[in-house]
């Protein structure tokens, strides 16, 4: 088939018929409001096992009609759809309920009895078994400990899937991935960062690899500078307590930014098999050196267009000097980017939802021209999957004048028939098939620790005082001081009075 990519093809990633799916945390936020229904969604298009079961684990006492009224309220149905109500419910009769404790052998011998009771009704030999674990870290090694010691099949393929955070620094990350790996191999293992699940992300390689036009111009030579920029117009309203001791450099710029930043700058790798690629990020990651204090920028949002700041989050010490919004400049020391400034940037309570990678390239020579647009590619991870390329055009007419415009993918345009997955839904498909292209290895995490550690350390007070925030308010494009920033390292806002989408998306 034309466009299909063999050596995707030739990997043996299938789904095994007889498999139960244990989801822990069952009663929590991430399952409510990814986890089921991302099972949901493949449930419904037909991509789960055949047979498949889903159990939910927690500490929680409820029935199974509470545990499903909660496993399905964030399944999206908003028209009462005949079709999807009828999916609703056989999908609520696959799953079943357990609560018990996290840390003790008799909660998971109960597990392990249910889940035998399920399978008794399978035939032939085999059983498989995914453990989801939905948790906090606090109960992330006791649950992965006791599921290996209870509950581990032995008649079949036993996977675990994990979610971040992976520790809060490499030392707590080294100890974290050690526990982990005295009961789970790393093939059984599945370190989700969702991420890698998104239809843009996972577009990279191959816009980057399948285009020559792309790769021709995707180094030091033709880029000035790139922004990989994350933007959500909400504070941490109800999550103040996990947020605060986390903060914006770990949530959101030491995963998923550096995710999206390995696979942009990565080389080609010899195949499309998980370890060619993930060799390949490791590669890149570890041409990084730790990142400086002087490039980065730290913020926090304080009350203004009538929301409160983060101090005014009681679930937030009151003098935390937590960031909430952080930019830093990461630099690779390899022949490719040599040079190239890349700025990391995110922040909560700003004034829209965006999540973008611009490439920014260097100046046309001058001469001939004076005052041109620079060419930029964007990358809209989301909403609205689109890349453009903005472009000097003649303007028509009987004049000769360079007027930026663009090359314009947008998906919604494009593939107007296509529904694009939820990143948790590419991700759990992936992880049933043995897929771990698209999780993160041991390895890369301890690169990727290795270079957010120093400034990290700076931050949370360990060498010395704190450095303290600039404030921005809410529903802002972040402090004021961000210009002055990005201009340092080159980036030129260019294009006065153009702005894309030049169409009107909304009409989309
Ligand atoms: C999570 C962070 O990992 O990613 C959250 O902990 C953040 O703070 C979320 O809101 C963003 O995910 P998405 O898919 O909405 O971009």
């Amino acid at each position: 088939m034309a466009g299909v990519i063999p050596s995707m093809q030739s990997e043996n990633h299938e789904l095994k018929d007889n498999t139960v799916i244990i989801v822990f945390g069952a009663s929590g936020d991430l399952a409510k409001k990814k986890t089921f229904p991302a099972l949901f969604g493949l449930y419904r298009d037909g991509f789960l096992p055949r047979d498949v079961k889903i159990v939910g684990y927690a500490r929680t006492k409820m029935d199974e009609a509470e545990f499903h009224k909660r496993a399905t309220s964030y399944i999206k149905n908003a028209d009462n759809n005949e079709e999807i109500s009828k999916k609703i419910d056989e999908f609520k009769k696959l799953s079943t309920y357990v609560s018990g404790g996290y840390e003790d052998d008799a909660s998971f011998q109960n597990l392990e009895k249910h889940i035998a009771q399920i399978e008794s009704g399978y035939e032939g030999e085999e059983r498989h078994r995914l453990f989801y674990l939905a948790l906090p870290p606090s109960v992330f090694i006791p649950v992965a400990a006791h599921c290996k010691k209870n509950c581990y099949s032995k008649k079949g393929i036993n996977r675990i899937i994990v979610e971040k955070p992976f520790g809060k620094d490499l030392e707590s990350c080294r100890e974290l991935l050690s526990a982990l790996k005295e009961h789970w191999t790393e093939d059984e293992t599945f370190r989700i960062d969702h991420y890698l699940g998104k239809e843009m992300v996972k577009n990279l390689l191959v816009l980057r690899f399948a285009n020559v036009a792309m790769g021709a111009a995707w180094d030091k030579n033709s880029v000035s500078n790139v922004q990989i920029t994350f933007k959500e117009p909400f504070g941490t309203e109800g999550r103040g307590g996990y947020f605060d001791e986390f903060g914006m450099i770990r949530d959101v710029l030491q995963n998923h930014l550096l995710q999206v930043l390995s696979i942009l700058t990565m080389e080609r790798p010899v195949s499309f098999s998980a370890e060619d690629i993930r060799d390949e990020k490791v590669k890149v990651l570890r041409a990084i050196p730790p990142i400086e204090r002087s490039d980065t920028l730290l913020g926090q949002y304080v009350a203004a267009n009538g929301k409160p700041g983060y101090l005014d989050d009681d679930t937030v010490p009151h003098n935390s000097v937590c960031p909430t919004f952080a930019a830093t400049t990461l630099w690779i020391h390899n022949p490719r980017w040599e040079g190239v400034p890349f700025i990391l940037k995110a922040g909560k309570a700003l004034n829209e939802a965006k999540v973008e990678v611009r490439m920014q390239f260097k100046d046309v020579t001058q001469g001939i021209f004076k005052d041109i647009s620079r060419n930029e590619l964007v990358l809209r991870i989301q909403p609205s999957e689109a890349v453009y390329l903005k472009l000097n055009t003649k303007t028509p007419g009987l004049y000769t004048r360079a007027l930026p415009t663009e090359m314009d993918l947008t998906y919604k345009r494009r593939f107007t028939e296509t529904k694009i997955p939820e990143a948790y839904e590419a991700l759990i498909l992936d992880a049933l098939k043995g897929d771990h292209s698209n999780f993160v290895r041991d390895d890369e995490l301890d690169v990727a620790w290795k270079i957010f550690t120093p400034i990290l350390h700076w931050i949370d007070g360990k060498s010395g005082q704190r450095p303290k925030p600039v404030p921005y308010p809410y529903g802002s494009r972040g402090p004021k001081e961000l210009d002055a920033f990005a201009a340092k390292y080159g980036y030129k806002r260019s294009s006065e009075g153009y702005s894309w989408p030049v169409t009107n998306m909304a009409a989309l």
